[in-house]
């Protein structure tokens, strides 16, 4: 019988080189039949006082054969399949499904854009925000109906407190901390207590812009409009002005386009009008200027509002506000091509 060095000897000097002596070598040391599996049988015919130190010897050479097994397949597993890896260049890719940006992102960075583009300045503030910067600095009556619980969402414990209904909260904003010349866009989520309807819900997004200088006239607000007008829609569209009321703005007007899907000459879409509502906008109220520390008799400026669902709804001729809410990935997709 093997002596329990040349059995130590072996296991350690033993070649693994691939899987056919991996298996030479578990027949070898691992199975039933083995050399150390005989030396346990032998435990009988020790003596009683050396058995413990014996049977502590062969556990211990049973347990490096397991090891050196265990740490060469493992090796060799690893080796294939990095070789496997490597080899097989045909296999296919995982497929990473890539999103999208949302519409209403898009359009956000495309009214944007066209704003940075003649000098316009981006800037956020807070959805939540007070009575002051979203009324009453913006010349709301006391007792004007948006100031009622009826159209706006107020926060109970604080009556003061309340979500913004109009991103005009950051015309205030802006001015009561930067004097004219004063070029902003201001993009943002508003809220408004409105019953959900295709056409309307209680959260939507704006973009509203602010120009205020010396001598800027109502023909610098229409050429602006206009300028946006066709760098959205395309060169051939039309704007026109309507007569409006803002307690902000004087005089107001509300901007419609040519109809972008029947080219002006009536459709659903545009109540076979030819024209489609697009923004509200006019001529800062001095009032507003005051309130916010701005000389209105050196400056004056113009101011305009635009609602970022119902543009891309024209945009894209999307007949229902919800979609823009529901975050349906098939709807989404088909907005894939316009994220560039
Ligand atoms: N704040 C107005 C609205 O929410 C839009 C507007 C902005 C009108 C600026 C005039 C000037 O409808």
């Amino acid at each position: 019988m093997k002596s329990i060095e040349e059995i130590r000897n072996e296991i350690e000097s033993f070649k693994i080189e691939n899987a056919e002596t991996l298996e030479q070598f578990r027949l070898a040391f691992l199975t039933k039949k083995s050399d150390i599996q005989a030396l346990f049988g032998e435990i009988k015919n020790i003596a009683p006082e050396e058995r413990k130190a014996f049977g502590q010897v062969i556990n211990e050479l049973k347990d490096r054969a397991q090891q050196r097994f265990d740490e060469n397949k493992e090796k060799l597993e690893n080796a294939q399949s990095a070789q496997s890896q490597i080899a097989d260049v045909t296999r296919p890719s995982n497929t990473v499904s890539v999103g999208s940006m949302h519409p209403i992102s898009i359009m956000m960075n495309q009214v944007r854009r066209i704003f940075e583009d003649i000098g316009f300045t981006s800037v956020t503030g807070p959805d939540i925000e007070d009575d002051w910067h979203v009324f009453t600095a913006l010349n709301f009556a006391e007792e004007h109906p948006a100031r009622d619980m009826q159209d706006t969402f107020f926060i109970e414990l604080h009556p003061d407190i309340l979500l913004r209904t109009h991103t005009s909260s950051l015309q205030v904003r802006t001015m009561e901390k930067q004097q004219p010349p004063i070029r902003v866009i201001c993009p943002g989520r508003v809220f408004r207590n409105e019953a959900i309807t295709s056409r309307a819900h209680c959260i939507f997004h704006q973009v509203e812009g602010l120009y205020v200088a010396e001598n800027v006239s109502f023909a610098d607000m229409k050429q602006t409009l206009l300028y946006f007008a066709q760098r959205m829609f395309g060169p051939e569209v039309k704007i026109r002005l309507r007569p409006s009321y803002f307690p902000f703005t004087e005089p107001s007007a509300e901007m419609d386009i040519s109809c972008n899907i029947c080219g002006g000459a009536g459709c659903n879409l545009c109540k076979h009008t030819g024209w489609v509502e697009i923004l509200g906008s006019g001529m800062v109220d001095p009032n507003v200027l005051e309130n916010c520390g701005i000389d209105s008799k050196k400056y004056s400026g113009f101011a305009f509002g635009l609602g970022i669902e119902r543009m891309t709804m024209l945009k894209y001729t999307t007949n229902d506000i919800r979609l823009y809410f529901e975050n349906d990935v098939r709807f989404l997709q088909q907005f894939k091509s316009a994220t560039k």
